[in-house]
């Protein structure tokens, strides 16, 4: 282990680190790859893939830190049927208010806005035996350095002492360092229709 990867550490989010889950996920939200140039407001990932599971599922969160610095984080809900009403009820009115006089101008904008607008619902193959969900985002200079495996066994261990049956989560389909990531750490391929999939058993 390197000296920089030996001085970062795990430990729980906390309410301060919300602009940090912001910045991770923009910074690694082009397939694995800093897309700071591809959205014309930078929260625009945040609010999809970062920031409504430090709000609702604070329990599932975790840092990786360099001193204060957060270098990455891995969040989950453990239940997906339910985090996603409750994004319909409680999240997405509010980003849509906060995002009411944006001009779409740059490349993943569109995409961006549609999540938001028309949110996806979970498939109920999946769900049945797979109910949570988790992302994991480091930054780029603290990737390889052990830490990502580390921190999906802390979110693993989380949601198994909540008693939840399995997990899944999607992959951007160009993002061929994540998909040999996961098969390496025991994740099984779900994928269909197109859609990159990967998941794990968990209890029973
Ligand atoms: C994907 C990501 C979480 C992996 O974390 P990481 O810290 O770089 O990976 P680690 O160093 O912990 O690797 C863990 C193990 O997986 C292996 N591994 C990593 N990438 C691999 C790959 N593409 N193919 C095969 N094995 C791989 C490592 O060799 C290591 O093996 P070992 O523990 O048996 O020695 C991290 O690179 C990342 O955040 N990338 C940008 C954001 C992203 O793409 N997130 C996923 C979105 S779905």
């Amino acid at each position: 282990m390197s000296h920089f990867s030996s001085r970062l550490f795990l430990r729980p989010l906390a309410e301060a680190d919300m602009p940090a889950l912001f910045d991770i996920c923009l910074r690694t939200a082009d397939g694995g790859k800093d897309a700071t140039a591809l959205f014309s407001d930078a929260r625009l990932p945040g609010f999809i893939w970062a920031a409504p599971y430090g709000q609702f599922e604070p329990d599932f969160a975790f840092i990786l830190a360099d001193g204060d610095k957060a270098v990455g984080y891995v969040i989950g809900a453990p239940d997906t049927g339910a985090f996603l009403d409750r994004l319909d009820a409680e999240w997405w009115p509010y980003v849509r208010e906060e995002l009411k006089t944006i001009a779409p101008s740059r490349p993943l904008d569109e995409m961006a806005l549609a999540r938001i607008h028309a949110p996806e619902r979970t498939k109920g193959w999946l769900l049945k035996d797979y109910p949570a969900h988790l992302h994991i985002n480091i930054v780029e200079e603290a990737q390889s350095s052990g830490w990502g495996r580390k921190m999906i066994e802390a979110e693993l261990n989380a949601l198994k002492s909540h008693g939840v049956a399995g997990v899944h989560l999607g992959v951007h389909p160009l993002n061929e360092r994540a998909k040999g990531f996961y098969r390496h750490i025991g994740f099984e391929d779900l994928s269909r229709d197109g859609n990159v999939i990967f998941a794990m058993k968990l209890n029973g």
